[in-house]
């Protein structure tokens, strides 16, 4: 089990999680990362390869945060779709995103074979299609408008499912998938020949602007560096102006054992809303599928068992499907306008981001890899101003709005009630929030009949937390923010945990 979860993905059960010692004297290196998945570790290897000193500090495994828990689709096939992105970033925009994307596909492939890194990376195409009944005209007009952004794709008359029809699909060729664990192994393990260094179980509770730019880590120890990257997925180092314009949400997978030879390999996926992602993965000699989807927002959780909404809806499909094995969830960030925020922190000179990732963060991150290496040696790059941090899509108001509107709608959740009288009175396994006095708390009692109380206010900017019963965790649902049930943080922006009740 991860730390801080209650479920475990297929990528950690099916490899070792990867620790380094943790830092334990101030250091000076040229570039400091902060963050060892997927978009930290790309970032200090390829400034690695220029020669350039990186040190990389993460407060848990590599690997061990969202990395962890992908479902590791390489899509350069969007699934904001093309249409939209055209509307938003205009067409050269949505030209640069499809291009980028490709290009960390062909980035990490070739990364594969520098290393040799054995994670089963493997090109295959990818199906969009629509649930029964809809409209396909949707496709139509995708297929233009990605055709329009220079992707290589078809329409057909459905998808190589033998035992689904999914009628009129749209296939993206060349798209891809590997093992993200032992991806992110190889590349730490490549860090360290390239003379960088990786230091786990180090939290980092301040990045200072300047030059040099400083970072401080919870046992007191700070990093000098001439360069700092928060790639934390979220980042712990802003306090307001990135976190309006991106919203958590989680998101769910499963991974079932299926005959080898019922699902063509390819990627797989629909237009539902929230919608249904499907891969295979071989684990030894059994074949897994995987199914992905049913995203909502943080903490604003609709009571669905959703792990069960995902099987049965796999189950339709591939009646030959076996039991879920394994089952986990994670967490995503939606940006307003679709793409992600990697670059300089707006209003900072040395300090750099990765974030808003969404469902697309294994080449998102790989994009930052190679954008951050570019900005950070001062070179040019033709994708800087489309994934700027400091951007504003005008056509992305509407966007903004609804999100910064829903945030709003939490705080209302202090003068909100608790659905049970008083802490004593919680079922074991049951959760809730309590009003004491000016205080709000987060009381949770366990399987043993042990209460555990926390402060429910979360130290980003003093939303309520809410209860998250698949992961046994705190989530705040306005920028996403995590606590165990201690109150340890799991996940930024809030850099402390919960106060004790
Ligand atoms: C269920 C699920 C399915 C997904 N499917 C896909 C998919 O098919 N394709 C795709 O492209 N993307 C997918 N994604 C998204 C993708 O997994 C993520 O966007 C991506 O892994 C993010 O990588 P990252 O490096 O930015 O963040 P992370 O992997 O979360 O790495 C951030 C690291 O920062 C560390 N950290 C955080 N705070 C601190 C701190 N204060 N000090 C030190 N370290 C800190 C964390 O411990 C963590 O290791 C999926 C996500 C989920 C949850
Ligand atoms: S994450 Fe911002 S208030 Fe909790």
């Amino acid at each position: 089990m991860d730390k801080g979860q209650n479920t475990t993905s297929l990528w950690t059960v099916t490899s070792p999680q990867l620790s380094f010692p943790p830092l334990s004297a101030d250091i000076t290196t040229q570039v400091c990362i902060v963050g060892a998945g997927i978009a930290g570790l790309t970032t200090a290897y390829l400034l690695a390869r220029e020669g350039t000193q990186v040190t990389v500090l993460d407060s848990g495994d590599v690997g061990g945060g969202e990395t962890g828990r992908t479902t590791a689709h390489l899509a350069s096939a969007l699934d904001d779709r093309f249409t939209k992105l055209e509307k938003l970033h205009g067409v050269e925009g949505a030209r640069l995103a499809a291009q980028s994307h490709a290009a960390a596909i062909d980035e990490i492939g070739r990364i594969v074979q520098t290393e040799g890194i054995d994670c089963d990376f493997t090109r295959l195409d990818g199906y969009l299609f629509v649930p029964p009944g809809e409209s396909t005209d949707l496709l139509d007009q995708e297929y233009a408008a990605a055709t329009r952004a220079g992707l290589s794709c078809d329409l057909m008359s459905r998808a190589p499912l033998n035992y689904f029809d999914t009628g009129h699909a749209l296939c993206f060729y060349n798209q891809g998938q590997f093992h993200p664990g032992r991806y992110v192994a190889g590349l730490a393990h490549a860090i360290q020949r390239l003379g960088g260094t990786i230091h786990t179980a180090t939290r980092v509770v301040e990045v200072k602007d300047g030059n040099p730019v400083r970072v401080v880590t919870s046992e007191g120890h700070v990093v000098t560096a001439r360069a700092a990257v928060a790639a934390t997925n979220t980042p712990v180092i802003d306090r307001f102006q990135i976190h309006t314009k991106q919203a958590p949400y989680r998101t769910y997978a499963i991974a079932a054992p299926i005959p080898t030879g019922d699902v063509t390999p390819a990627l797989y996926w629909d237009t539902a809303d929230p919608y249904h992602y499907v891969r295979l993965e071989q684990v030894d000699e059994q074949t897994m599928l995987i199914v992905g989807g049913e995203d909502h927002k943080t903490g604003q959780d609709t009571n669905r068992d959703h792990f069960r909404c995902l099987e049965t809806w796999a189950r339709e499909r591939w009646p030959s499907m076996g039991r879920a094995t394994v089952q986990w969830s994670g967490q995503v960030l939606e940006p307003v306008d679709s793409l992600a925020y990697i670059g300089r922190n707006p209003g900072e000179h040395n300090v750099y981001i990765a974030t808003g990732d969404s469902g697309h963060g294994m080449t998102h991150g790989t994009i930052a890899g190679i954008l951050l290496r570019d900005l950070i040696l001062g070179r040019g790059n033709e994708w800087a101003a489309l994934y700027d941090p400091a951007r504003k899509r005008l056509a992305a108001a509407a966007e903004y709005l609804k999100e910064n509107v829903n945030v709003a709608a939490q705080y209302l959740d202090w003068l909100k009630g608790s659905p049970v009288a008083s802490p004593e009175d919680l079922r074991p396994n049951s959760a809730a929030v309590f009003t004491k006095g000016t205080h709000k708390i987060a009381a949770y009692r366990d399987s043993s009949g042990a209460l555990h109380q926390v402060s429910a206010v979360c130290p980003h900017l003093g939303c309520l937390v809410a209860w998250n019963e698949v992961e046994n965790t705190w989530d705040c649902p306005c920028h996403g923010s995590r606590f165990d049930i201690d109150g340890t943080v799991i996940n930024g922006p809030a850099v402390t945990g919960l106060k004790s009740a």
